[in-house]
């Protein structure tokens, strides 16, 4: 796997499904760690203690990433514990599903303030760090990287989830904005696309074998994506052997984005 060795990363929404994932495999790498969260006190106790008897440091985050006050603190403590930040996985992400004609307006705001919000307000204040800071060439080539876990649904339209498709097709001009301009600077930000992963916000869609199998017919490669999937492509991304990827979304879904209704239509 890539090194990220002395290197610090931020994981947003890190207690459970990908952003664990994220948050073991940069830690396995060699980063020092940030675990965000908002529940799971017990599980992300559990993760630094892992994350420290193997050698490395973490330390847990508490915070909503939708509020300004509490980013501005949590960033002022990840920076007071190991004196910068290096990469931000900003994958904090939520489902509120409904109808269209049902969806209320704090089904709405819920999903665009974690997802798109949140995420602006994390990404922000990387930014601020990596640009005071500027490249340190021990470390790595780039003066910071942020990775997005977005979603298939920044392309893939979806019924019943009006409000997180939005935020995931949102999530994706901000990326690449932000990419644009602050490539100059030696900041490169991307993000993970991923397909239907066996996580906590899904469970509906692979809980049963009847829904599984549903599942897996939108899927060509034909087995469900296990947060791991995402975590290798996480710490690839933030690691120097992508240096020269920059403003683009990854997508890791088992072909979901190749239209599997037409292996058999059209
Ligand atoms: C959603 C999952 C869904 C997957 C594929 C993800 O972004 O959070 O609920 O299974 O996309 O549709």
């Amino acid at each position: 796997m890539a090194s990220l060795t002395g290197q610090t990363a931020l994981v947003t929404g890190a207690s459970s499904g990908i952003g664990k994932a994220i948050a073991l495999a940069m830690a396995a790498a060699g980063a020092n760690v940030g675990i965000n969260y908002i529940a799971g006190d017990d599980v992300v106790e559990q993760m630094v203690h892992d994350i420290e008897s193997s050698g490395g440091r973490a330390i847990p985050l508490k915070a909503d990433v939708s509020r300004e006050d509490e980013v501005l603190a949590m960033f002022r403590k990840l920076i007071g514990a190991f004196g910068t930040v290096d990469i931000l996985a900003s994958n904090a992400g939520i489902q509120k599903d409904s109808p269209f004609a049902n969806m209320t307006l704090a089904q709405w705001n819920a999903v665009l303030n974690v997802n798109l919000t949140g995420a602006f307000l994390c990404a922000r204040e990387a930014v601020k760090e990596f640009l005071r800071r500027g490249v340190v060439k021990e470390r790595s080539l780039a003066a910071g990287k942020i990775i997005f876990t977005s979603s298939v649904h920044e392309v893939i339209p979806w019924a019943g989830h009006a409000n997180y498709a939005t935020s995931k097709g949102g999530l994706a001009m901000l990326m690449k904005t932000i990419a644009q301009e602050l490539a100059s600077e030696k900041i490169r930000i991307n993000s993970i696309g991923p397909g239907a992963i066996k996580t906590p916000i899904n469970r509906k869609a692979w809980e049963t074998p009847e829904a599984a199998d549903a599942l897996r017919r939108l899927i060509p490669s034909g087995r469900i994506g296990e947060p791991k999937d995402i975590a290798s492509a996480a710490v690839w991304l933030a690691s120097d052997e992508s240096d020269y990827i920059n403003g683009t979304t990854i997508f890791v879904d088992g072909g979901m984005l190749l239209y599997p209704g037409f292996r058999t239509g059209g």
